[in-house]
């Protein structure tokens, strides 16, 4: 029985290997709904040689699937979202989606630039979060496509016109997803103002590479030996704090529910992790922030940045009361996970953190790859 059993493996595994093997470098388009301001919304598919596929709607720049192997070839969607564009529209915890103007929260949604105050949409309490009530999550976005020798791209372009949301100056923005062969996407952002201004662009995929309900069997690594404490509103405090002994210490493989229960202020704050860690090796251009493991089935995700700062985001404010997009069940608390690339929080309104300020004639740019692999 069990050498039948094995012959049999063997020749399904033989089978799925061709199938992978003669996959190739395409993109598919299809329509994926008009917003309720009767606006368009296309679906591009993004695939490889290897067989992984990720797919972008034109609305938010937002990541619907990512679906990769695991170490035995089982291929999974690793990410959360909808299944129709009104959801996306109504009720999105940013699933998937292009953060900015400014990923995260600036404090009481003001900063000044040159003497002069802006006064930015305040939609998160007091506090302005992710860009504000229609930040560049909920707008369309114009795509052009490209296939390369070895990838899949997918540009995607907005101009964002001046005090949009409260933000000074004409941006044009421009952010590419890029999937490889080597079962990495490359998300590269660009920018430009007229305007003297602020910018912090980040993507908010909620990622589980597992097949259970939450996340805090993964496994996590950040390249950072400080983090960034906050407030009761989320707003950084002010300083760089070791992680040395405290439950935000990810410097080797740790498992996510090991410390997030931990009786430690900061947890309460972010009802569980919900930081800004301080990235080691600065200003060295591309460099590994973090790794994620699901070991039950192998993935692994390493995420590689040019950014200062990384927020871990726990999924703590996910309720049940989102459907999710494979199936009739919900997303609970910790379904997925977000590690946002990204400068610090309130950047504009902390002197000391890396400047956001973007001026007339330069160019903005910053790279975060998502590269999956797997672990025997
Ligand atoms: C933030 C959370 C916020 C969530 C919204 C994350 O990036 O860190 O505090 O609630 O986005 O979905």
């Amino acid at each position: 029985m069990r050498k039948i059993i094995f012959i049999l493996s063997t020749i399904i595994s033989f089978i799925s290997c061709k199938k992978i093997l003669s996959k190739k470098i395409m993109i598919e388009k299809n329509p994926f709904g008009i917003t309720k301001d009767g606006i368009p919304v296309d679906q591009y598919t993004l695939n490889n040689k290897s067989g992984m596929k990720v797919q972008i709607i034109t609305y938010g720049g937002i990541i619907t699937a990512i679906e990769v192997p695991d170490r035995d070839g089982k291929v999974l969607d690793v990410t959360l979202g909808f299944k129709k564009l009104g959801d996306y529209e109504k009720r999105s915890p940013y699933f998937g989606a292009l953060i900015g103007r400014y990923g995260n929260r600036i404090a009481n949604g003001k900063f000044k630039l040159d003497g002069k105050e802006y006064n930015l949409v305040q939609n998160d309490g007091e506090n302005h979060l992710h860009g504000g009530d229609k930040g560049f999550d909920k707008v369309v976005w114009t795509a052009e496509t490209l296939i390369l020798n070895d990838s899949a791209q997918l540009k995607l372009l907005y101009q964002s016109k001046d005090m949009e949301e409260g933000y000074p100056g004409n941006l044009d923005v421009e952010v590419i997803y890029r999937l490889t062969n080597d079962n990495s996407i490359e998300v590269e952002y660009k920018a430009a103002t007229d305007k003297k201004t602020v910018l912090n662009l980040t993507q908010h995929t909620y990622f589980n590479l597992s097949e259970d309900k939450n996340i805090l069997n993964h496994k996590l690594m950040i390249n950072a030996d400080k983090y960034i404490p906050v407030d009761e509103n989320l707003i950084p405090l002010g300083e760089l704090v070791s992680v040395n002994g405290s439950p935000f210490d990810f410097k080797l493989l740790k498992t996510i529910g090991k410390d997030i229960e931990d009786n430690h202020i900061q947890l309460e704050r972010g009802g569980g992790f919900d930081h800004c860690w301080v990235l080691n090796e600065q200003n060295i251009g591309l460099r590994t922030s973090a790794i994620l493991l699901d070991p039950a089935s192998g993935r692994q995700m390493e995420v590689l940045t040019d950014e200062p700062g990384i927020q871990f985001y726990s999924g703590n404010f996910l309720d049940g009361s989102l459907p999710m997009k494979n199936s009739d069940f919900f997303y609970e608390k910790r379904s997925g996970l977000c590690l946002e690339t990204q400068h610090y929080p309130n950047s504009p309104n902390e002197p000391s953190f890396p400047t956001v300020e973007l001026n007339p004639g330069e160019k903005y740019y910053s790279k975060t790859v998502f590269k999956f692999t797997n672990r025997p």
